[in-house]
């Protein structure tokens, strides 16, 4: 795969942002609608430590009812639990199906290996991810687990940098074997040749073979791209500089074509099998709805709803070209093109 210019970032800030995320889910009373990553909290391991200021990681030091009275944090939750949920039902599913490799590419604070020992016991997997942030994830493991399971590799890849079937090969990988692949919360950080030749690397497994990854259409990541210039009303820039400030060194990059998810994967040796956009009623309803028939975090997201009502009200008809109605037009649009999806896909 191609070098890039940009500089190797140190320790990826967004994998402890999502780890932090599912780590607040996982403290959800209610089974029925809590993030199942049990082990996201041990492995962060102390929140001041973790040179990350935001809200979601902050939440780790409050009770988690005060936690979800902030309404950034509660969207960071939400995603998490449908994203782990979903990914956990594939895994389970890919095994049930013949599976005997787990490639888990991007791995951050990724806690399959050790939350699945039981059901991965004959199974062979491996974690990639940029060193840095792979040597910090062992320092954590060790430290908090005790060491890694025996089934699993550490594969030390920066694969924008090096060929990711010559380097998981040096790390004993068989493509020939039925494998599953997790891509979570990787394409928008990577150049579109690479995801493209990642994914055309998935389909050059066994038939049977499976991936799945979340996404954003690419008219999401221009917008990210141009955030910084954009007139962003006063009530949403604290979150969306700290979100910039976030992802400095790891820039959203990728995309799929809009609505054009399971032609591209096809052209790649793909059969896109679900899509499954995160916050939209079937995720709702299917991880997200407590045993009471109440959602998580739905109070919170009422009073930020009726609070964005408000703003856009306050902003009068004769601010009809000014920056509230502006940006009340690009949230119509992010309706159409910005959703959030989670695909799962076969080698034919
Ligand atoms: C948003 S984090 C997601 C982490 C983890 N998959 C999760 O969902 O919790 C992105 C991860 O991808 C890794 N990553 C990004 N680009 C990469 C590359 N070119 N090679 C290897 N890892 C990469 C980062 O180091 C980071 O761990």
């Amino acid at each position: 795969m191609q070098a890039t210019e940009r500089p190797t970032p140190k320790i990826s800030k967004t994998a402890i942002w999502v780890a932090a995320a599912r780590a607040v889910g996982a403290r959800e009373p209610d089974p029925s609608a809590r993030n199942p990553d049990h082990l996201a909290e041990l492995l962060l391991g102390d929140p001041a430590a973790l040179s990350l200021e935001h809200p979601t990681v902050q939440a780790l030091t409050q009770s988690y009812d005060e936690a979800m009275k902030n309404a950034e944090v509660v969207g960071n939750v939400r995603f998490m639990t449908v994203r782990t949920r979903f990914i956990d039902a594939a895994l389970e599913r890919a095994i049930a199906d013949g599976a005997t490799q787990v490639v888990i590419l991007g791995a951050g604070f990724d806690s399959h290996a050790y939350r699945f020992q039981e059901l991965l016991a004959d199974v062979r997997v491996f974690e990639v991810d940029r060193p840095a942030t792979q040597a910090f994830k062992r320092q954590r493991v060790d430290e908090a687990l005790g060491g890694p399971p025996a089934n699993l590799t550490y594969a030390a890849i920066d694969f924008e940098r090096e060929d990711l079937p010559g380097g998981l090969a040096r790390y004993g990988h068989d493509p020939s074997r039925r494998t599953f692949f997790i891509m979570e919360g990787l394409v928008m950080y990577l150049p579109e040749a690479a995801v493209r030749a990642t994914l055309a690397f998935v389909a050059s497994h066994a038939p049977g073979s499976s991936v799945v990854f979340d996404f954003f259409y690419t008219p999401m990541v221009e917008m990210i791209a141009r955030l910084q210039t954009l007139d962003v009303p006063a009530a949403a820039k604290t979150s969306a500089n700290r979100f910039l400030s976030m992802i400095q060194g790891e820039p959203w990059l990728s995309g799929l074509p809009v609505g054009g998810e399971r032609e591209h994967l096809r052209e790649l040796g793909l059969t896109l099998r679900e899509v499954l956009p995160v916050g939209g009623a079937e995720s709702v309803k299917r991880y997200l709805t407590k045993a009471d028939g109440t959602q998580v975090g739905a109070q919170t997201l009422a009073g930020a709803m009726a609070r964005m009502a408000d703003y856009f009200k306050s902003a009068g008809p004769g601010e009809s070209t000014g920056p509230a109605q502006a940006f009340a037009e690009r949230m119509r649009e992010q309706q159409r093109t910005m959703v959030y999806q989670l695909a799962d896909a076969v080698v034919p």
